[in-house]
């Protein structure tokens, strides 16, 4: 298709849509978010959003203010009004399977397709099962207006979460899966900004396109469970797993990041996204390609249950009416996300055993809650450990990292503490007389 870029469409104002939305005004775009949520429209107008990310609310309050944003639930409005629209709505994981989720991508890019009545370009976002651009350009041929020129293009996003704005704004390189050169060139126009800075353009078809996206994350849960395995060995003989990794991230070939060992990853994508992959890949009959990330997915549950054996351990395998403080309820710092969190994990396992279990965490508690109310939430940090026998550090929230025996020694009234991210150092602590256990230390 061959169009002038000036209006924006963003369908999905979740994590993904929400972030896009904003950055695509920032370039300069007329843009609109639309969602079938009406109450989610009335707060993102007002700036207010249901989920943490910093620097994001400031820039859809300055857009909203520029008239460069705004947000509906008006489709047929918008259909008639961009250029090119986004689709930026959830895969999740079907209930009780492990494959994607694929009714809000079909029903979106299907109500679209119907509302365009303009020549226009539909960008798939959404982190997809390979072969969908396929099938969804279909649907949208049969779906759209005969008189109109409507092509589909495949746009997968990296963006991570606490620095979404950054990484939507400045990628480290943009991949394009299209069906024509007019397609791709009307995408070098929306990311013109980012070519200028000689980002990487990776111009490609639609399955090498949604390939990249599973595979850039299945080869991140990888390189965590790698190292989380070497934990395990180091768990039983003894050395130490920040400076093997740091050994190995020395090798540019391997590098230093995701190497960090602990408890493992969580999150919205990376364990849903090797699933996912995994189902995707034996409906294709080729079950055995992705069988390694189940070993991935098997290694990171793991650390989970080790961190409450750990827990466990050190409190004589009683831990009933025994007040444990959890320290990062989040799946990652700069988060307020808790889906799949290796931390929550840990505080409802402990709590179903029968502990006391106090929770701090800077953002997160409010959407833990909501997943177990029972579980005590404090508001400040010195209120969850004040008399704890045991504290576990699972995020690595910066006050954490920073936390000194200190700051707790008079706090506790045992000094046993579990650092399940390695963020801590360990002789500082035990010469205040602590028991210090670490994720891939040899107790
Ligand atoms: C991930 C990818 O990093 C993004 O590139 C991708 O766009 C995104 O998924 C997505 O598909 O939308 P995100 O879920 O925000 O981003 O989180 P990550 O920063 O990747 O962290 C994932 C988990 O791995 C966290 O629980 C973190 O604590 C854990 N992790 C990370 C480790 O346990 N060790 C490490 O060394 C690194």
């Amino acid at each position: 298709v061959s169009v002038i870029v000036e209006n924006i469409s963003v369908i999905g104002t979740g994590y993904l849509g929400a972030t896009h939305a904003a950055c695509m005004a920032e370039l300069g775009f007329n843009v609109v978010g639309v969602d079938i949520d009406p109450g989610k429209i009335a707060s993102l107008s007002a700036g207010d959003l249901p989920f943490h990310e910093p620097g994001l609310p400031e820039l859809i309050r300055k857009h909203v203010t520029t008239g460069r944003l705004r947000f509906t639930t008006d489709l047929d409005e918008v259909g008639a009004w961009a250029d090119v629209h986004f689709i930026a709505v959830g895969t999740p994981q079907v209930r009780g399977g492990t494959g994607a989720d694929m009714t809000y991508v079909d029903t979106a890019t299907a109500s679209l397709a119907r509302a365009i009545t303009k020549d226009s370009l539909i960008v798939g976002k959404s982190t997809v099962p390979v072969g969908t651009a396929a099938r969804l350009a279909d649907l949208v041929a049969e779906q759209k207006n005969p008189d109109v020129d409507v092509s589909l293009a495949w746009n997968p996003e990296f963006l991570r979460e606490g620095f979404a704005v950054k990484d939507t704004l400045t990628p480290d390189r943009l991949v394009v899966g299209t069906t024509s050169q007019a397609d791709e060139a009307v995408l070098r126009r929306v990311y013109a900004e980012a070519l200028n800075r000689n980002t990487p353009w990776i111009a490609t078809d639609f399955q090498t396109a949604e390939l990249v996206k599973v595979a850039a994350n299945a080869f991140l849960a990888t390189k965590i469970s790698f190292i989380n395995a070497f934990a395990e060995v180091t768990e039983t003989v003894g050395g130490n797993i920040t400076t093997l990794a740091d050994a190995i991230g020395h090798d540019t070939r391997i590098g230093r990041k995701f190497l960090n060992a602990g408890v493992g990853f969580g999150g919205g994508c990376l364990p849903k996204d090797i699933r996912a992959l995994q189902t995707r890949v034996a409906e294709l009959g080729l079950d055995h390609s992705m069988r390694f990330l189940d070993e991935v997915d098997q290694i990171n549950l793991r650390r989970r249950k080790k961190a409450v054996a750990l827990a466990f351990d050190l409190l004589s395998q009683d831990v009933i009416g025994k007040k444990i403080a959890v320290l990062g309820i989040t799946f990652k710092p700069l988060s307020d996300d808790v889906r799949d969190s290796p931390g929550l994990d840990v505080a409802a396992r402990l709590f179903n055993a029968g502990a006391d279990v106090h929770v701090y965490d800077p953002q997160g508690s409010r959407n833990a809650a909501k997943r177990y109310p029972r579980i005590t939430y404090t508001d400040t940090l010195d209120d969850a450990v004040t008399e704890a026998e045991l504290v576990i550090l699972t995020t690595e929230w910066e006050e954490f990292r920073a936390l000194t025996p200190e700051d707790l020694n008079h706090q506790v009234t045992t000094r046993r503490i579990i650092d399940a991210r390695n963020v801590l150092h360990p002789p500082h602590w035990e010469a205040h007389d602590w028991t210090f256990t670490q994720l891939g230390r040899k107790v």
